[in-house]
C-alpha cells in the first residue's frame, strides 16, 4: 500500500517528535477507517483533528530548528506547508460531496505522513541529537 521502507513510524530518537508522531499516526489510521467504511463525516471532523494535531506538530518541529539553529530550516518549513494544503485539499474534496474513491486518499494519506518522517524528519532528528543544546 506504501512506497517501500516509509510504511513504518521511524523514531527520530527525539522524545517530543517521536510522541507527536505518534499521536498524528493514530489519527492517521482512524481517518483511514473512516473513509473505508464510507463513513464521509466521521473522515471530516477526523481531519480536522488531524489538522490540529500536525499544526500543533509542525510548530513543535519549527521552534526545535530554531532552538538548534538548523540550516535545513526553510526547506523543512516549505515541506510542512506544502503537507498542510494537501490535507486541506482533501477535506475540501470530501465536504464538497464531490466522489472520493477511499482506497486512493487512504494511500494518499500513508505517503502524505510518513514519508516526511522518514526524511527531512529523520534527518532532523539527528542533527538535534548531536546538537550541543539537546537535553534527552
Ligand atoms: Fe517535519
Ligand atoms: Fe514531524
Amino acid at each position: 500500500m506504501t512506497d517501500q521502507g516509509h510504511d513504518e513510524l521511524q523514531p527520530t530518537g527525539v522524545a517530543d517528535i517521536d510522541r507527536e508522531h505518534a499521536l498524528e499516526l493514530r489519527v492517521v489510521r482512524e481517518v483511514q477507517a473512516a473513509l473505508l467504511e464510507g463513513n464521509r463525516e466521521k473522515a471530516l471532523l477526523l481531519l480536522a483533528r488531524l489538522e490540529d494535531v500536525t499544526n500543533a506538530h509542525f510548530l513543535t518541529e519549527q521552534l526545535l530548528m530554531r532552538l538548534h539553529a538548523y540550516a535545513g530550516y526553510e526547506q523543512h518549513e516549505q515541506e510542512h506547508d506544502v503537507l498542510i494544503r494537501e490535507l486541506q485539499a482533501l477535506s475540501q474534496q470530501l465536504s464538497s460531496g464531490a466522489p472520493v474513491d477511499a482506497r486512493l486518499a487512504v494511500h494518499q494519506l500513508e505517503h502524505w505522513l510518513l514519508s516526511h518522517m522518514a526524511t527531512e524528519d529523520h534527518v532532523l532528528g539527528e542533527f538535534i541529537r548531536q546538537s550541543p543544546a539537546h537535553t534527552p
